[in-house]
């Protein structure tokens, strides 16, 4: 077998073999196969497709590609969760350690931001001495003992998407429904868990434009769930303005702790109860959603959300008197107001022009190991359907200096409209495809 003549088929759109499929992955994981090739069959599978089959089959080659762990020996079901990537998105910050209050364990390996979507770990890199290197043996030991883990991807999963993220990020071809549907479920496949929640974001902050299209991504990762014997969710969320207020990384961080202290943001709040109802109903600790629902909530009005935050911080090294004491979290020394340019309803807040915004403040990276910014970003004032009044702020930029705020305010009053019309507030949530 040559590397060249699985290029060509996929080029010329004929079905690749499980064997072939191996082949390529191995080769590539290997180094046996050079970038370049990759690139060109990332670039062929991204115009051509590929089958449910063939799907299935690349998951698979990338879930052996590495070390696979079985949590089964450690407490008898462990859910996980997952987002496609988006603006805003803290949603694991208050969901962890809220459906571990519920009584449910959570082993969740987690990333860094690449783009415009920001990443869980970086904004945990807000709270001093957070370790999110634990290793395979730290992590199994927490969650046997604690019962919640959120760490980085330390244990040498799914090796192969490692390589082929990196690669796929800089030759344009992530927007493929098989890569990311390959991408996503061979990591969670890997870090074993018998359950899982995708959230899988649609709009113009994530990387499924479509609800077509996200329902097609949602379909193939559920169906490679079930034949990997995984109870699978996938919800589809919206992604055409911010979740919450805060984008950026110790502003998410703060409105995570502020939400579990009862106080965020409704949008983002609602969005967090309905990602916690659907684990707690997959790891089987409530029959329907209205109960497990009623659960989360119950944990977050008693405080023992915010205490599992606060055990899931002391366990894995960090300075817990940040919880009690979020100001004490880097603040970038520059904040401006954004005044509503006009009077009207606001008809859009571009999500993805947000987080570029927040990337031009030094939030993000641009190439993989780029510094980031911890104190930057913004806060977005308005969701879509909200009236405002002329001069009325619409967002607060936390810049570092005057030249990053000056080009951050112009690219800011680009993403929003504003019309004399009425405009409905957009939906949470368009649906959801499971297992079974
Ligand atoms: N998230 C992933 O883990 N992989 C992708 O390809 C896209 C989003």
């Amino acid at each position: 077998m040559r590397a060249v003549e699985i290029i060509e088929k996929k080029r010329d759109k004929i079905e690749l073999s499980k064997e072939e499929i191996e082949f390529f992955v191995r080769g590539y994981t290997d180094g046996i196969i050079p970038d370049y090739q990759a690139a060109a069959w990332a670039m062929a599978v991204l115009l051509n497709g590929m089958t449910a089959e063939e799907t299935t089959c690349l998951t698979l080659a990338m879930a052996n590609s590495g070390e696979k762990l079985d949590l089964s020996s450690v407490v008898d079901i462990v859910v996980d969760k997952h987002s496609s990537g988006g603006v805003g998105d803290k949603t694991s910050l208050v969901v962890v350690p809220l459906a571990r209050a519920c009584g449910l364990p959570v082993g969740k390996m987690s990333g860094h931001g690449l783009g415009f979507s920001g990443g869980t770990l970086d904004k945990l890199e807000s709270i001093p001495g957070f370790r999110t290197n634990l290793t395979r043996d730290e992590f199994l030991h927490q969650l046997g003992t604690l019962g919640m883990v959120l760490s980085g991807q330390s244990v040498d999963l799914a090796p192969a998407d490692g390589k082929l993220y990196a690669l796929r990020d800089v030759t344009a071809t992530v927007q493929s429904i098989p890569l990311i549907a390959s991408s996503i479920m061979s990591k969670k496949i890997a870090a074993g868990a018998q359950a899982i929640v995708l959230d899988v974001k649609v709009g113009n902050g994530a990387f499924m434009n479509t609800l077509d299209q996200a329902k097609e991504l949602a379909e193939l990762m559920v169906s490679i769930g079930d034949l990997s014997d995984r109870t699978v969710t996938a919800l589809l969320s919206d992604m055409n303005q911010p979740l919450g207020q805060a984008v950026g990384n110790a502003l998410e961080m703060k409105e995570a702790i502020l939400t579990l202290r009862g106080a965020g943001p409704d949008n983002f709040w609602a969005h967090c109860l309905g990602i916690t109802g659907h684990m707690l109903m997959l790891g089987k600790r409530a029959r329907t959603l209205a109960a497990a629902k009623a659960m989360a909530q119950e944990a977050l009005d008693s405080g023992l959300g915010l205490d599992y935050l606060k055990r899931l911080i002391t366990a894995q090294g960090g300075d817990v008197s940040y919880v009690d004491h979020p100001e004490k979290m880097p603040e970038a020394p520059i904040k401006s107001v954004i005044p509503a340019p006009a009077s009207g309803f606001i008809h859009a807040v571009h999500a993805r022009k947000v987080g570029e915004t927040a990337v031009l403040l030094g939030a993000g990276r641009s190439k993989k190991d780029d510094p980031i910014d911890l104190s930057v970003g913004i806060t977005v004032m308005t969701k879509v359907g909200d009236h405002v009044e002329s001069g009325q702020p619409i967002f607060i930029v936390h810049a570092r200096d005057e030249a990053t705020l000056t080009l951050a305010t112009e690219q800011l009053l680009t993403a929003i409209t504003i019309d004399k019309q009425p405009k409905a507030p957009l939906p949470l949530f368009y649906g959801l495809v499971a297992t079974g």
